[in-house]
């Protein structure tokens, strides 16, 4: 691993800084951004909530001083063994803690290595590239597997949502969650076509009923909402947001990747009022009062460069923020 200071023009991030961390398993995105903007103190505790494969662990752990530190956390079981297996020195000298589970438990994992209070933590969010080229998790519409879609091991399938969800709520899941107009019809058209148990057969109902030319937007759509049901990917970052607020020491700083509009939108309002519904908080003299402050530029994009090395980057939207010393924690969601 090459050891290497942050520095530079912040933010840019060019193919060859993207690739600097990249491996088989996964290329961080945005790498440099996140780690310019995120570390404030080279000898301190930084919070990983979304290890992966561990590039952007490496990159954060090759910024910081000896006295560093990164807790890293992943809910996938093949994620923590990529990453143990890759910072096994660090983790050896105890700059990098290793933790399996839910980073929607964010205060509980840091309660269980004594860690009251931490420097920044970096949320990248989704899936990484391994598993969506695992045919086995059931990811991927161009991938045949079993229609599986957990990120851990325990819980419902994206099987059992698509094979006993009644028709109106399968709907109502891919509306909501994919954002597709044409929810009502593909509902139908699963439910006609059950059992649904691999990615292909659910992949041949949805091409059945869209347009050829929406068919790749389409599945898409229905992929992304029956992965954030399974997995329940938006509650757990609404709970993750709050956290980061309670355990982010005044000056410190919260990265969040996001790669489609639902979490975008949830971070952005985040970060800037506080509260997910957007509402300004005021106090009596009506000065707006809000844990966080997006430092600027508020939303960070790959550059050209980076999409051409990786073309998954092209969705990821970056936004940063520092915690300011307000300190009414129980504001309104
Ligand atoms: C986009 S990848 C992160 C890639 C990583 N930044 C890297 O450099 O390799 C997202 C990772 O977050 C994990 N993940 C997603 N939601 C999670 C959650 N609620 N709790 C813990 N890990 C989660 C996934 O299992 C996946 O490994």
């Amino acid at each position: 691993m090459t050891s290497e200071a942050t520095g530079g023009e912040s933010g840019r991030d060019s193919a060859s800084e993207a690739g600097r961390y990249a491996t088989g398993y996964h290329a961080p995105v945005l790498c440099k951004a996140v780690v310019d903007g995120l570390i404030t103190d080279r000898s301190g505790i930084y919070v990983d909530g979304t290890l992966g494969g561990g590039g952007h662990a490496a990159a954060l752990l090759d910024a910081l001083n000896e006295n560093g530190r990164v807790i890293g956390i992943d809910r996938d079981e093949a994620a923590r063994a990529e990453v143990q297996r890759r910072l096994a020195p660090q983790i050896r000298t105890g700059r990098l803690i290793l933790l399996g589970g839910d980073f929607r438990d964010l205060e509980s994992h840091l309660d269980g290595v004594g860690a009251v209070s931490v420097d920044g933590i970096l949320l990248d969010l989704g899936v990484s590239s391994r598993q969506l080229d695992d045919a086995t998790r059931g990811f991927s519409y161009s991938r045949t597997g079993a229609l599986d879609m957990r990120m851990g091991s325990s819980g419902k399938t994206a099987a059992d949502i698509v094979n006993d969800a009644p028709e109106a709520e399968l709907a109502a899941i891919l509306r909501e969650y994919g954002e597709e107009r044409r929810a009502r019809r593909i509902a139908k058209t699963i439910v006609a076509a059950r059992p649904v148990n691999t990615t292909a057969q659910l992949a041949d109902a949805v091409r059945s009923c869209v347009p050829i030319a929406e068919e790749i937007k389409s599945l898409s759509r229905i992929f992304q909402a029956l992965r954030i049901v399974v997995n329940d990917e938006l509650a757990a970052l609404e709970s993750a947001l709050e956290s980061a607020t309670r355990i982010v020491r005044s000056g410190g700083r919260l990265a969040v990747i996001s790669y489609h509009s639902l979490e975008d939108r949830r971070v952005k309002r985040y970060l800037r009022f506080g509260n997910f519904a957007g509402q300004p908080v005021k106090d009596v003299y009506g000065n707006v009062q809000t844990p966080w402050s997006p430092i600027a530029p508020r939303l960070i994009r790959p550059d050209a460069e980076e999409i051409e090395f990786n073309p998954r980057s092209r969705s990821a939207r970056l936004r940063i923020a520092e915690r300011t010393d307000f300190s009414d924690r129980e504001s309104p969601t």
